[in-house]
C-alpha cells in the first residue's frame, strides 16, 4: 500500500480511500495518481466492497488541486501526454461501483474535478470549493469545464471558473455542485450511513444506476430511454432480482450476492 493514498475497509462493503499529503493539502502530484489508479483497478474486482468513499488526510483540505511545483518545469507535449495517460476522472466515471466525495476542507482545482468525477458528493459547511486555475494562467485541464456546467448551469460554471472564486459548501449545495451538507463533527457518520444504505443495495443493479445515469450526459432521450430498458431486462435474468422481490414479498431482509 502506497503512503499517499491510505486504503481502508470499513463495515458496510465500504472502502475508504484518504488521500494523504495533509502537509500539501493533498494536492494531487504523480505517485498520488498513479495509487488511485492502481487502488482503482483492483477495487474493480474485489467483491467485498461495493462502495467506495474518497477524502482528503488532516483537518484543512480535501485536495487543493494538482500539484503545481509540477506544473513548473512542464512542456505544452508533455503535459497533454500526462493528462492523456493519468485521465483518473474517467477511470473513476468508468468504475463500475458508486464512489462519493467526502469533502472536509479545501476542494480545489483537479480535486474540485476529481469530487465531480465521483458519482455523488457530501461536504462539509467548512469546505472551500472552487476552480482557481485562471490565477496560475491556465484552465482547469481534468474535465471542470465540461463537469462543471452540467453539474451547476452553464452560468454558475462561467462565474466559478472565470473569477477563480472560492465557495463554501452551503453555496455549493445550493447551486448543485454537492449533494448534502453537514457541521464537519457529522460529515463522516453522515457520509458513511449513506455508503452503508448503498452498499446494502444489489451491485448489479448500483452498476446499472451509475452507467445509465451517466449515459444521460451523451445520450439524447429516446437513446437513453432505450439504454435504460435495456438494462433494466437484463436484470430480470439476475439472482438479485430474485432475491429483492423475494425478500420483500417474505417480508424479510434481501441479501444481496451480486450474481
Ligand atoms: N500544489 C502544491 N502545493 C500546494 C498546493 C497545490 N495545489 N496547495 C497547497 N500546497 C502547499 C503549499 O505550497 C504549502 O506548502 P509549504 O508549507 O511547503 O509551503 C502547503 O501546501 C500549505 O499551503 P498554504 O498555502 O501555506 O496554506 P493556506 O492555508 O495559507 O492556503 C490554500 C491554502 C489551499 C488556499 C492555498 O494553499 C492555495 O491557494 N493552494 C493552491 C490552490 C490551487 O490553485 N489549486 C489549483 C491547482 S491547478
Amino acid at each position: 500500500m502506497s503512503d499517499v493514498l491510505l486504503v481502508e475497509k470499513l463495515e458496510g462493503r465500504i472502502a475508504l480511500l484518504t488521500i494523504n499529503r495533509p502537509d500539501k493539502m493533498n494536492a494531487l502530484n504523480g505517485e498520488v495518481r498513479k495509487a488511485l489508479f492502481e487502488t482503482f483497478r483492483q477495487l474493480a474486482s474485489d467483491d467485498d466492497v461495493r462502495v467506495v468513499v474518497i477524502t482528503g488526510a488532516g483537518e484543512k483540505a480535501f485536495i487543493a488541486g494538482a500539484d503545481i511545483a509540477e506544473f513548473k518545469d512542464a512542456r505544452a507535449v508533455e503535459q497533454y501526454r500526462s493528462m492523456q495517460a493519468g485521465n483518473i476522472y474517467s477511470l473513476m466515471e468508468e468504475f463500475p461501483k458508486p464512489i462519493i466525495a467526502m469533502i472536509n476542507g479545501f476542494c480545489l482545482g483537479g480535486g474540485c474535478e476529481l469530487a465531480m468525477a465521483c458519482d455523488m458528493r457530501i461536504a462539509s459547511v467548512k469546505a472551500r470549493l472552487g476552480q482557481p486555475e485562471v490565477n496560475l494562467g491556465i484552465i482547469p485541464g481534468g474535465g471542470g469545464t465540461q463537469r462543471l456546467p452540467r453539474l451547476v448551469g452553464e452560468g454558475h460554471a462561467m462565474r466559478l471558473i472565470m473569477s477563480g472564486a472560492m465557495i463554501g459548501g452551503e453555496e455549493a449545495a445550493r447551486i448543485g455542485l454537492v449533494e448534502q451538507v453537514y457541521p464537519p463533527e457529522e460529515l463522516r457518520e453522515a457520509t458513511l450511513t449513506l455508503a452503508r444504505t448503498i452498499g446494502s443495495r444489489s451491485p448489479i443493479a448500483l452498476q446499472a444506476a451509475k452507467e445509465t445515469i451517466l449515459a444521460a450526459r451523451r445520450m439524447p432521450l429516446d437513446e437513453g430511454l432505450k439504454f435504460e430498458r435495456a438494462w433494466f431486462g437484463m436484470l430480470f435474468a439476475t439472482d438479485d432480482k430474485d432475491e429483492g422481490v423475494g425478500a420483500f414479498l417474505d417480508k424479510r431482509e434481501p441479501q444481496f450476492r451480486g450474481s
